[in-house]
């Protein structure tokens, strides 16, 4: 059964659990997805609710429009900014290392901050950018290097590279990613770029770990919610943690904002880990970051 290192000395019956990233930051094991929460009201008040529950981490990105809703729950939380980790990511149109820089300006701006703990690209190879796009990808982490030394972020990374972006990017970059932020699930686990981040200590975040929802419609999953009495949803949560992924629910339910933080008083048996990864395409693969067209 695969078990990050990532995993060494953390006590997952610890709601204030935290892997330590390979530049000695450390980053809450649970982060509060924000895709697909609409600004304004929506956005404001999941984020305001996460916090008041409990989360500590929360994702949001240039492309979902919500960074300043985002940024004024945090400031209305009343909870201290360094107890708060906040990533943002740089959207796909920018590709040069100026236009990555006034990208993290307007970010930083719209959040109301003034540094962000995870600053990551947010897909490798972009539609708009396609013919080049290691050279695109080598530009936009330069800036981000710069802004990391700057001590603008505290830590910066990738999302949705395979192995052979990672590649690419290690081969000019002067900072190892931190994390890799990709789509897993029980349904893909994409274990060649897990293991490859592994070996080059990079911690894989687990975006969409409930499948956008989809986990719901695996009704077998009863049988294992049940057993532990909990719900389907903390089960698989509780899954990606066992393997060492950072696993980032959305939703914007104020009883599921909170069940989904509800992981630390339970643990799954090796064989129900072992039956989960099992499932593996159950509901399909994530889309290749070289064919998407955005
Ligand atoms: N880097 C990237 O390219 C990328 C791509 C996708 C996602 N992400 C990040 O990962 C986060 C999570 O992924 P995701 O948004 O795809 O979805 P997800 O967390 O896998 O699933 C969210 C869906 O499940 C529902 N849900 C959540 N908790 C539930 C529960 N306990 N019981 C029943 N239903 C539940 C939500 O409904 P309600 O909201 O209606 O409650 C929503 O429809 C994103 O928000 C984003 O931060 C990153």
């Amino acid at each position: 059964m695969f078990k990050s290192k990532f995993l060494e000395g953390v006590d997952l019956s610890k709601s204030n659990a935290v892997y330590t990233l390979n530049n000695g930051v450390k980053i809450p094991v649970v982060g509060f997805g924000t895709w697909q929460v609409k600004d304004g009201e929506e956005a404001y008040h999941s984020v305001l609710h996460a916090l008041k529950v409990g989360y500590r981490h929360i994702d949001t990105a240039e492309a979902y429009r919500n960074e300043e809703s985002v940024g004024r729950a945090i400031k209305d939380s009343g909870v201290p900014r360094e107890e708060v980790f906040i990533t943002t990511k740089l959207w796909n149109k920018h590709a040069t290392y100026e236009d990555a820089k006034k990208a993290f300006e307007e970010s930083l701006k719209k959040l109301g901050l003034d540094y962000v703990d995870l600053y990551i690209i947010h897909w490798p190879n972009p539609y708009m950018h396609r013919p080049n796009w290691e050279v695109r990808n080598k530009e936009v982490y330069h800036a981000m290097e710069d802004l990391y030394f700057e001590g603008k972020v505290r830590a910066i990374g990738v999302s949705n590279f395979r192995v052979h972006h990672l590649e690419a990017l290690l081969k000019t970059a002067k900072v190892v990613p931190t994390v890799n932020q990709i789509f897993v699930n029980p349904s893909d686990q994409q274990e060649e770029v897990v293991s490859f981040g592994e070996k080059h200590g990079i911690l894989t975040e687990a975006y969409s770990p409930l499948g956008t929802g989809k986990i719901f419609e695996l009704t077998e999953l009863n049988v294992l919610a049940s057993k532990y009495q909990k719900s389907i949803g903390q089960i698989v949560l509780r899954w990606s943690l066992e393997h060492g992924y950072l696993p980032l629910p959305k939703s914007v339910t104020p009883s599921r904002i909170k069940e989904n933080l509800e992981l630390f008083d339970f643990k799954l048996d090796e064989d129900d880990i072992l039956k989960l990864d099992e499932l593996h395409g159950a509901f399909g693969l994530t889309s290749d970051p070289d064919q998407v067209d955005w």
